[in-house]
């Protein structure tokens, strides 16, 4: 599920993790007498995690061996092939993560592990899983299943770590110029953007200082799960992917079609596109959850959406003019506790990242837009603040949990993409393509890394995108999600023989951007029973777009309230089971913890 800032800006997709840390405030942990109890509110330990044995201890083996980590979680280091050509060589080490199955391994409940990965491409599975959201994946899917976490080759614990910077410093230093911009910011944007991609293709070819980075790519992760799922004693896959997940679960797929037992792809990156680096389709829905922006604040009225105008053409033309205004003259802004500008790409990064988390964030949006009426720039750069790149700070500790190195990103999506022409005239017209398709490609940034990117063969596995699978995979799209089109998710799911595609009315990136009851009963049914909704399945949400209540209270609705409102279109007031009101519970809150964008992935 990805990462985006204001300061750095890059589309790619998803990245579920990055900032859950920071909004890590509760920990929810379960109880085996009941499968489905979680709710028990603890404080999460994270910051005090040097106590225990952290996953740069441990020493990587051929065989899975767990230790305990993270207070309540194990941990393992996978050893593999750093080349899958050449067995022999050099090794690479897969950090593991896992929360084990509520049932215990000897009992004939169980039923073995569920790999997750949370997109980016460059976003840690080990966070993912050591956050509360694994704790809430694992509500969803049940007690049965051990969710697995693993940070894929060149990534977060994982080694070769991709590098191309002596230190956190010089990281943070450069990032900003290079990604801080839309494309359409000022007059030199573009080159600006186009001359920094070329130094980071430069400074990634002069730094790969033994030779791993080439082996940093999508078919080689896949294969590092086919060894995953063999060390685990297992001879087939079980999987959800979010977002670049959905790259990763595809290739799998397409490569090791007897070795799928469940396979999920959410939020569906047309996998022969990202093979083609083209990204005209990217972006074809964003259009459409800003829309639904517009429609859900009109209807409401002032009173819920602070925004409000009565037409949305009236709507959209007052954030015309904020940006305008915020072009000619940014706002200097002193909150309590920071400082900064809020300009037009801060402006332009926070509503597209809102389009990734509207239910959570439109209402906030709606508010901060407000106040810019008045030229009051205080909320939309706390919102921003709130969700947008974590500000540098200095790892004067060496926290182990503290990884930066984002260019992991480039790392997988140069090397699999193919060659693109380096020259300053194509990267513009390839920009104009992508806004001839969304007015939100400014934001297209990331593929700019790639523009000097060393020329390493293109021998990796790049499609057909097509299989008999040994069980069909389930393919989620939302129907406004802004990276991951709806279309993508049917394109990939004309080549994978009996999938089925389940389309989740709502706008946001991935199912779990809104909670629906729906799709996330027939995902359980698809993990637990093997059972495949029916095709043309529809599943609405079960949140409002304004609820009448400020900040995101509509999504963290006790779970002693026993009594629903779920509104949406039907308006029905449901009469919940206490199992899935504890899934819907859990679902609300899956739906607040919005990632902290570093830039914009997949
Ligand atoms: C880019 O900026 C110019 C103003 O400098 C504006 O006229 C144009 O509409 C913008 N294009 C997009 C796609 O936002
Ligand atoms: C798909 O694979 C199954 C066995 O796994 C086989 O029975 C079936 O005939 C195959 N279908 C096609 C169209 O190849
Ligand atoms: C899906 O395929 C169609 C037909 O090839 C294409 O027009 C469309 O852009 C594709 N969607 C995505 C998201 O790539």
């Amino acid at each position: 599920m990805a990462r985006m800032d204001a300061l750095s800006f890059i589309i790619v997709f998803l990245g579920l993790t990055a900032a859950v840390r920071a909004h890590n405030a509760a920990h929810f942990a379960s109880r085996s007498s009941d499968g489905f109890a979680w709710s028990e509110a603890r404080p999460l330990p994270t910051d005090n995690i040097r106590t225990a044995v952290n996953l740069a201890q441990i020493s990587p083996s051929e065989a899975l061996v767990w230790t305990r980590c993270y207070e309540d979680r194990e941990c393992a280091r996978l050893k593999v092939p750093l080349d899958y050509t050449n067995l022999q060589d050099a090794s690479a080490s897969i950090a593991l993560i896992r929360i084990r199955a509520k049932v215990s391994h000897d009992s004939p409940r169980y039923r073995g592990p569920v790999l997750v990965n949370p997109g980016g491409p460059g976003e840690s599975g080990v966070d993912f899983v050591r956050s509360v959201y694994g704790d809430l994946i694992s509500v969803i899917l049940g007690p049965e299943f051990d969710i697995v976490g693993f940070d894929p080759r060149g990534i977060a614990r994982s080694t070769p770590a991709v590098s191309f910077f002596r230190s956190r410093a010089e990281r943070a230093l450069w990032f900003p110029g290079f990604t801080g911009q839309s494309l359409n910011a000022s007059t030199d944007s573009r080159a600006r953007t186009w001359a920094q991609g070329t130094l980071l293709g430069q400074l990634a070819g002069e730094r790969d200082f033994d030779g791993s980075l080439k082996f940093i790519n999508t078919e080689n992760t896949a294969r590092d799960i086919l060894r995953i799922v063999e060390a685990y004693g297992r001879q087939k896959l079980m999987y959800w992917g979010f977002s670049y997940g959905t790259v990763l679960g595809a290739t799998f797929a397409a490569m090791f079609p007897d070795k799928v037992e469940r396979l999920v792809i959410d939020g569906v990156v047309d996998s022969e596109d990202w093979h083609a680096a083209d990204w005209t389709h990217v972006f074809v829905d964003a259009n459409r959850a800003w829309q639904s922006f517009a429609d859900g604040c009109v209807a409401v009225g002032p009173s819920r959406c602070p925004f409000y105008a009565s037409t949305t053409e009236e709507l959209f033309s007052s954030v015309d003019a904020i940006q305008a205004r915020l072009r000619k003259r940014p706002i200097p802004v002193h909150s309590t506790t920071e400082y900064g500008l809020v300009d037009f790409s801060l402006l332009r990064a926070t509503i597209f990242q809102s389009l990734y988390s509207p239910y959570v964030m439109f209402p906030q949006l709606a508010h901060a837009l407000a106040g810019m009426t008045e030229g009051d720039g205080t909320a939309l750069f706390e919102l921003h603040a709130k969700y947008g790149r974590k500000p540098f700070e200095c790892a004067c500790g060496e926290d182990e949990q503290d990884y930066s190195n984002i260019e992991a990103v480039w790392a997988v999506f140069c090397n699999d993409a193919t060659r693109i022409p380096s020259d300053y005239d194509a990267f513009v017209k390839d920009y104009q393509s992508i806004l001839a398709v969304s007015p939100f490609g400014d934001l297209a940034t990331l593929k700019a890394g790639c523009l000097a990117w060393p020329d390493y063969p293109k021998a990796s596995f790049r499609g057909p995108f097509t299989a008999n699978t040994s069980f069909p995979l389930l393919i989620i799209g939302n129907t406004a999600d802004p990276v991951t089109p709806l279309s993508g998710a049917r394109n990939m799911s004309k080549g994978f023989m009996d999938s089925v595609l389940l389309t989740q009315d709502s706008a946001g990136h991935c199912s779990v951007s809104a909670p629906s009851l729906c799709t996330q009963k027939h995902v359980r049914a698809y993990f637990q029973e093997g059972e495949l909704p029916p095709p043309g399945t529809v599943c609405d949400i079960d949140v409002e777009m304004f609820p009448s209540h400020t900040d995101d209270a509509n999504l963290r609705v006790p779970s002693q309230q026993k009594v629903f409102h779920v509104p949406n279109r039907r308006s029905r007031t449901a009469q919940l089971s206490a199992e899935d009101i504890q899934l819907l519970d859990a679902l609300r809150e899956l739906a607040t913890r919005v990632p902290r964008q570093q830039m914009f992935t997949f």
